[in-house]
């Protein structure tokens, strides 16, 4: 009894385990929620900023928090295989917990639109990986049809304990800050991770352990933005691949917590995504995945509309690490490569 437990046994009594139920838990949750003064800055006026560092999860990204509790569950019903389609990081996750469980995992995902780091993982990890000539949204469709007809089991965030286990980063929010916060920032792809954080604060206002409801505040790329536009996008493009989707599984929930939440979703393009990425790496020494940043980069753009002293959170969701590709490519101005091995050189390049 050392240590952080993993968040099915943290939330235990918020969540639907029983004596009964396996826990395939990588000790995943208690996340860094980290002060960012400098992008707070940014803003002009007194506001408090913090990003829920959720890229500090054991597969890099908030899916760990969906997938200890959909797969012990998975386990606890005695399912040997597990299925999901994704943009990188659910295949990660959905790799490793399922391998660490015994159960067999299968991956589509959309082929060449998978940052590196999340495609070794799921392949390092033993799933099965099929890369298909087509997006997220076509391989979401062709999964929901094979666990219809198949022996697997689909852990997408269309499995409702995905988004029950999702629910604690927000108790986390609020066991740190005391209360939720003013304005809660979020990227979105499927939307079930908005889903989820407004299920976790509606939970624990009812429980008496915050006093506000944050405003849900969703970000997509301006090129897959269909919550912002209110349609489908038949050929979603973002160099956030994370968050590349044209056609969220939780649509119909994402209007709800808008509109429960007095919220808004917001489109952000790649040129303000990428902006905000560079800002939080080289000003607060943060990485996160360029769909992460997202967040970042919407709440600057509505920076106008922040109530002066108000408490704003920002979510990363996933690690910089995942994507050293798109680091390296955008920063290659700044990278002096084929320097002599000289004293005199690199002192020269440096500008002493
Ligand atoms: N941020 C990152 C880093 C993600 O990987 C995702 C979704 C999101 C944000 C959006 O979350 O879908 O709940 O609104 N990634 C999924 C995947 C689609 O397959 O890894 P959402």
């Amino acid at each position: 009894a050392h240590g952080w437990p993993g968040l099915i046994a943290a939330y235990r009594s918020y969540l639907p385990v029983s004596d009964q139920t396996p826990i395939v838990t990588l000790h995943e949750g208690n996340t860094p929620l980290i002060p960012v003064p400098a992008i707070a800055q940014e803003i002009g006026r007194q506001v408090q900023v913090f990003v829920k560092y959720d890229g500090l999860n054991p597969t890099g990204s908030f899916k760990d928090r969906g997938m200890t509790l959909a797969i012990s569950k998975a386990k606890e019903a005695g399912v040997e295989a597990v299925i999901c389609a994704s943009t990188g990081n659910t295949s990660a996750a959905a790799a490793a917990y399922a391998r660490r469980g015994g159960l067999r995992a299968f991956v589509l995902i959309p082929d060449g639109y998978v940052a590196l780091g999340k495609l070794a993982q799921a392949l390092l990890y033993g799933a099965e990986v099929l890369a298909i000539r087509g997006n997220f949204d076509q391989a979401l469709e062709i999964v929901r049809e094979m666990a219809a007809t198949y022996p697997v089991t689909l852990v997408n965030s269309v499995n409702p304990y995905r988004l029950e286990g999702q629910k604690t980063a927000a108790f986390e929010v609020v066991d740190v800050l005391g209360d939720a916060p003013d304005w809660l920032c979020i990227p979105v792809g499927n939307a079930g991770n908005i889903t989820a954080y407004w299920m976790g604060f509606c939970e624990y206002h009812q429980q008496g352990r915050c006093d506000l409801l944050p405003r849900m505040m969703g970000f997509q790329a301006a090129g897959a933005s269909p919550l912002v536009t209110g349609t489908a996008f038949s050929h979603p493009e973002t160099l956030a691949t994370a968050i590349r989707i044209g056609n969220p599984a939780n649509w119909q929930r994402a209007i709800a917590v808008q509109e429960a939440s007095q919220g808004a979703y917001t489109a952000v393009t790649d040129a303000e995504i990428l902006e905000a990425y560079r800002l939080l790496a080289a000003r607060e020494g943060i990485f996160c995945e360029p769909a992460s940043a997202a967040s970042v980069a919407g709440m600057l753009k509505l920076k106008e509309q922040i109530p002066t002293g108000a408490t704003v959170v920002c979510v990363l969701t996933g690690n910089g690490l995942k994507d050293p590709d798109c680091a390296i490519q955008h920063c290659m101005n700044q990278f002096k490569q084929g320097v002599e091995p000289t004293l005199a050189e690199v002192a020269s390049v440096m500008g002493f």
